[in-house]
């Protein structure tokens, strides 16, 4: 404290250390498989290391890019949306780099909403959302997606009677972190019926927009009426297992990027240089590479949720993402997720994520546990071992 003041201003004060500093520390003291925070153990292509390496000592990138990011890169992130997506964007006005997806989410809420704006989001979400949308002064509006029959769903009634004359925008994530929801055709298209009939813009993070293993990733922004009023995030970080990079970008209408871009030059102006040219190389590997990526996740996915179903946890087997949301119910200790997941390490040696850490009405999330399995085979059959032991 000073002047009788609390250092932390007030917008920031429910957002102290994240969840993920406290497990990861417990990982680290009790010897603990981390199951917990969403990286892979072994990184991305040789290839695109070498990249980086050979922009390093070529000079590519070693002093300030440009600010909305290396032509290269422009070039072959609007390439990417018209290969996969059918989406075509002009590198010079509708792409700009960012330093991940966390800095683009960041950019976009500070650029676009005014203090006492409502923003929607798919609740649980991922962290940095409520913690960007209060700097940006917003009041944060969760729609809750709550499971049926082995999955998440969103309530499409829920969503429209969210909305209200104060609504600036609506904040999508699918492939959904922690849910491993992916949005159906049918979803998407009321969203975006609902953003036209109501004016809102609409800010969509597809930073899993590869890791879909069930059903198909359709990006908001091909939708009618979408492409001008959406801003579309990813990033390199899931896609090319290079999550310590940061490379991350936008994609818009010229006067979305225009907004973005005001706010993002303020935060980081522009970030690793050389990193930029290789993400440009990684964008343009073969089909075969996306296509074995997805394959060995859905292996791993299949691994952990068979374990952890074993194991007797109540299982959400995801769609897309890193993630399996599981249920901690039918092991008949009770429904706290924060005490199980304090606890985990010390009964089997393995860390996990209470969801509700994601949500606002905690109780909704209180009895699900996440556990992300974009780790290497051994280490997830170490995991389901260990987490055999709940039951004997
Ligand atoms: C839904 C979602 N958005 C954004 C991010 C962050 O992406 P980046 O590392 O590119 O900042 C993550 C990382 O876990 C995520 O799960």
């Amino acid at each position: 404290m000073t002047q009788g003041r609390p250092l932390l201003n007030r917008r920031l004060t429910e957002f102290g250390t994240t969840i993920f500093a406290e497990m990861s520390a417990l990982a680290a003291r009790t010897g603990s498989i981390n199951l917990g925070q969403g990286f892979p153990d072994t990184d991305g292509p040789e290839e695109i290391r070498e990249a980086a390496v050979r922009a390093l000592r070529e000079g590519k990138g070693n002093q300030y890019p440009p600010g909305p990011g290396v032509p290269e890169l422009r070039t072959a992130i609007a390439e990417h949306q018209q290969r996969f997506h059918g989406l075509v964007y002009d590198p010079d006005a509708e792409v700009l780099v960012t330093a991940g997806a966390t800095e683009a989410i960041a950019a976009a809420l500070l650029a676009l909403v005014e203090p006492g704006d409502e923003v929607i989001a798919l609740e649980p979400y991922y962290d940095s959302y409520a913690a960007c949308v209060a700097m940006a002064g917003g009041t944060r509006v969760p729609v809750t997606l709550r499971p049926h029959g082995g999955a998440y769903g969103l309530d499409l009634d829920e969503l429209r009677a969210a909305v209200t004359p104060r609504t600036r925008l609506i904040l999508l994530n699918t492939p959904h972190n922690p849910t491993g929801t992916v949005l159906t055709r049918e979803e998407l298209a009321a969203v975006a019926a609902l953003a036209c009939e109501r004016d809102l813009l609409v800010v969509t993070d597809e930073v899993y927009e590869h890791l879909v293993f069930e059903g198909e990733h359709l990006p908001l922004a091909s939708f009618p009426g979408m492409r001008e009023r959406t801003v579309t995030i990813s990033s390199a970080g899931k896609t090319f297992s290079f999550t310590g990079w940061k490379v991350g970008w936008i994609t818009a209408s010229p006067e979305l990027v225009t907004a973005v871009r005001s706010a993002k030059q303020y935060l980081t102006y522009v970030s690793a240089g050389p990193l930029q040219y290789a993400v440009a190389d990684a964008l343009r590997l073969p089909d075969t590479y996306f296509d074995a990526l997805r394959a060995d996740l859905r292996t791993k996915r299949d691994l952990l949720s068979d374990g952890l179903a074993a194991a007797g946890f109540g299982v959400y087997r995801p769609a897309g993402t890193y993630f399996v949301t599981t249920d901690i119910r039918p092991l008949g200790g009770g429904d706290d997720g924060f005490a199980f997941c304090r606890a985990l390490p010390g009964r089997c040696g393995v860390v996990a994520i209470p969801n509700a850490v994601f949500y606002d009405h905690r109780e909704e999330g209180a009895p699900f546990v996440r556990f992300a399995f974009c780790k290497r085979v051994e280490v997830l059959a170490d995991a389901v071992a260990r987490l055999g032991a709940l039951t004997r």
